[in-house]
This record gives C-alpha cells, sequence and structure tokens, in this order.
C-alpha cells in the first residue's frame, strides 16, 4: 500500500511586482533578471496578509480537489520559514481555520526544501497508518526581502501550494515511490537570516543592520544547487530503476532558470520534460513545487500514471528530491 497524492492546490497573492517596478526600488534592470534568473514578476502579499492566510486558500484547494472534508485529515503539516509567529505553528492556525479537528499539526523547516521533506514525513506516517495528511508549502518571502539589496530582492516571491497525501489501496502502482533528503550544515553560511532567533534575538541594532532579512552568497550556492541538484535526481532514478527517459515530468524548486538549464542539460532531460513557472512567481521557497505541481496538473501535464520527479535545494544546505507515480 503506497500513499499517493489525492488533491493539489495553490493560492498566489494578487499584487505583482515586475521587473520594471524593481528598477524603480534598486539598480537594476528588467533585461538583468530575466537574463540571470528567468524571472518577470513575482507576487507579493497584502500588508496583512500572514502565511497562514496563503497556506488555507492552498489548502481548501487541495481538499476541494481531493473531494475530502477537513474532519477526515489526520496531521496538517506546514513548511515555511516565514510562519506567522515565532509560536504557535502556522500550522495550527492553518488546522483551526480549516476545521481539520481531528488532526494534528506542525511547521517543518528545511528552508526551499521544506516542502519535499514534509512529503517524506507525510509519505512515512500514511506508510504506518494515518489516511490522509495535508502538506503546504506557504511562503511570504516579501517580509524577509532586504527591498535595498539588489543581490536578493529581484529573487524572492509569496505563494502557497498544498497537496493531500492519502492511504492508497487499490492504486495499481501508483503513489508515492521514493523520497531522498539530505543535508551539509557545513555550508550554512550560504543562505541565512542572521538576527530574530536566539543566537541573535532582534534588537534595534540588528533590525537597522536589516539582519532579520535573508543574506546569500548567490555565486556559490548556485554552484552546489546544480551539483546536489544532479546528484539527488540521478540516485533517485537508480533507486527506481529508472533512466531519464521514463519521467514523464521534472518539477524542481523554482531558483534560477540557469540552474535548471544546467541540471536538465547534465542529466539529459529535455525541457519539454520541465516544469518552470519561476518567470511568473520568482522563487517562493517551500511553496514553489507545490505551486508548479498544482499548475501542472490543473494544465493537463500530469495525469494518472504520469512519472513525476521532484527536486529541491536550499538554506541549510539541504536538497531533496521524490519520485510518484501520479
Ligand atoms: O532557493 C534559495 C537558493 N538560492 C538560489 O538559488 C540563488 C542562486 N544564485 C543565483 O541565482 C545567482 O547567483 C544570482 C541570480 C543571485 C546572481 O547571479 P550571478 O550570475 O551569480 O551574479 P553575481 O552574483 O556573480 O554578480 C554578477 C554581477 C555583480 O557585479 P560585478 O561585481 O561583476 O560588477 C553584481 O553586483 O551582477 C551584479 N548584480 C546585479 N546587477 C544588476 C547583482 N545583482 C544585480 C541586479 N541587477 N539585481
Amino acid at each position: 500500500m503506497r500513499p499517493w497524492i489525492s488533491g493539489t492546490g495553490s493560492y498566489a497573492p494578487a499584487k505583482v511586482l515586475t521587473n520594471a517596478d524593481l528598477e524603480r526600488m534598486v539598480a537594476t534592470s528588467d533585461e538583468w533578471i530575466r537574463e540571470r534568473t528567468g524571472i518577470r514578476e513575482r507576487r507579493i502579499a497584502a500588508g496583512g496578509e500572514a502565511c497562514s492566510d496563503l497556506a488555507v486558500q492552498a489548502g481548501r484547494r487541495a481538499l476541494e480537489a481531493a473531494r475530502l472534508s477537513a474532519t477526515e485529515l489526520d496531521m496538517v503539516l506546514v513548511a515555511t520559514c516565514t510562519g506567522d509567529y515565532p509560536l504557535p505553528a502556522t500550522a495550527c492556525v492553518v488546522q483551526y481555520r480549516l476545521g481539520a479537528t481531528k488532526a494534528a499539526a506542525c511547521d517543518l523547516s528545511a528552508a526551499c526544501c521544506g516542502f519535499v521533506y514534509a512529503l517524506s514525513v507525510a509519505d512515512a506516517y500514511v506508510r504506518t497508518g494515518m489516511r490522509h495528511v495535508l502538506v503546504i508549502g506557504s511562503e511570504v518571502m516579501s517580509v524577509i526581502t532586504d527591498w535595498t539589496d539588489r543581490n536578493t530582492c529581484i529573487l524572492f516571491g509569496d505563494g502557497a501550494g498544498a497537496v493531500v497525501v492519502s492511504a492508497g489501496e487499490g492504486m495499481d502502482g501508483r503513489g508515492i515511490l521514493s523520497t531522498h533528503l539530505r543535508s551539509d550544515g557545513q555550508l550554512s553560511e550560504l543562505i541565512t537570516v542572521p538576527a530574530g532567533g536566539s543566537r541573535n534575538p532582534s534588537s534595534e541594532k540588528t533590525i537597522a543592520e536589516r539582519l532579520q532579512c535573508i543574506k546569500m552568497k548567490g555565486h556559490e550556492t548556485f554552484k552546489v544547487a546544480v551539483r546536489t541538484l544532479e546528484e539527488i535526481a540521478r540516485e533517485t532514478l537508480a533507486a527506481n530503476g529508472l533512466s531519464v527517459d521514463d519521467v514523464d515530468l521534472y518539477v524542481p524548486h523554482q531558483a534560477n532558470v540557469r540552474i535548471l538549464t544546467a541540471v536538465i542539460e547534465r542529466l539529459g532531460l529535455p525541457p519539454e520534460k520541465v516544469m518552470f513557472n519561476l518567470d511568473r512567481y520568482g522563487n517562493t521557497s517551500a511553496a514553489s513545487i507545490p505551486i508548479a505541481l498544482d499548475e501542472a496538473v490543473r494544465a493537463g501535464r500530469i495525469k494518472a500514471g504520469s512519472m513525476v520527479m521532484l527536486g529541491a535545494f536550499g538554506a541549510g544546505l539541504t536538497w531533496a528530491s521524490a519520485m510518484i507515480r501520479w
């Protein structure tokens, strides 16, 4: 009995921030951003719109697609690095607002890999007895973005995506075939939010120095991302006895089109078998893969039986993959 994905949903805030808007904020150009990242625009949460607001919308849509009531959920997992509060967990806010009265709830912090890590947790719980787990990746990256730093502010966007992982009796070989999770904390300094935790509690000084915002060594991160995404994709294919020809759609974390192009060239995957939507959303961290999955399902690019490979990397550093026969 293999857990499977019984429904997907996503939500993006209404406000669109274009590259032309960014040209008016920092010394950059639409051309530089498009050529170096592939991003044209990103969504930004309205003032007062928090992580759980986005997560609830995406979660509702996934439940509708799965034709499930929230009361049937055993667990709500929210992958995020931009939760509503340090505590309680954003998942508890979502659990209450969805009416998931019988569900456990907690957050998972693995930055851009959060969704794939949470999917693997859901997979394990469903394999060991739970019936339905709602997995949401939701981020309001705009609140931890330094809007004066052109190296990072052009990259990120806000959004949420969700899937329901369900017990899969009678699914005839469909479901989550494998997950692979990795980390290397030695590289943790590549992407950090230096203040706001117990190491550097927020103070007037940390706020004045914008240490509650993302700092990133983009160039080094780029190189590690290409290497780790390729490695974990090869490991995933080998573990399942598959070749790239067997993959119908690769759904990677949407960070930079040049990273993804380098990875798929190394793997020998044609671009038509890859889901790209970062031109419209930028990097939405833990939300990027479930948003892309939902768009691919609704566009008919993923159908029952499709072989779908996920690949993620991010702060930590962490990297992760999953193979799903949809
Ligand atoms: O999901 C989290 C994981 N993070 C990532 O995936 C990010 C990975 N890294 C990247 O996507 C790329 O490294 C960036 C898009 C962040 C930067 O691209 P790059 O090709 O690595 O550029 P660079 O950092 O080497 O900078 C090249 C030049 C620099 O100027 P000089 O020093 O050569 O004169 C930068 O100052 O580009 C300059 N630059 C910009 N110019 C115009 C940096 N940001 C901008 C900008 N507009 N927004």
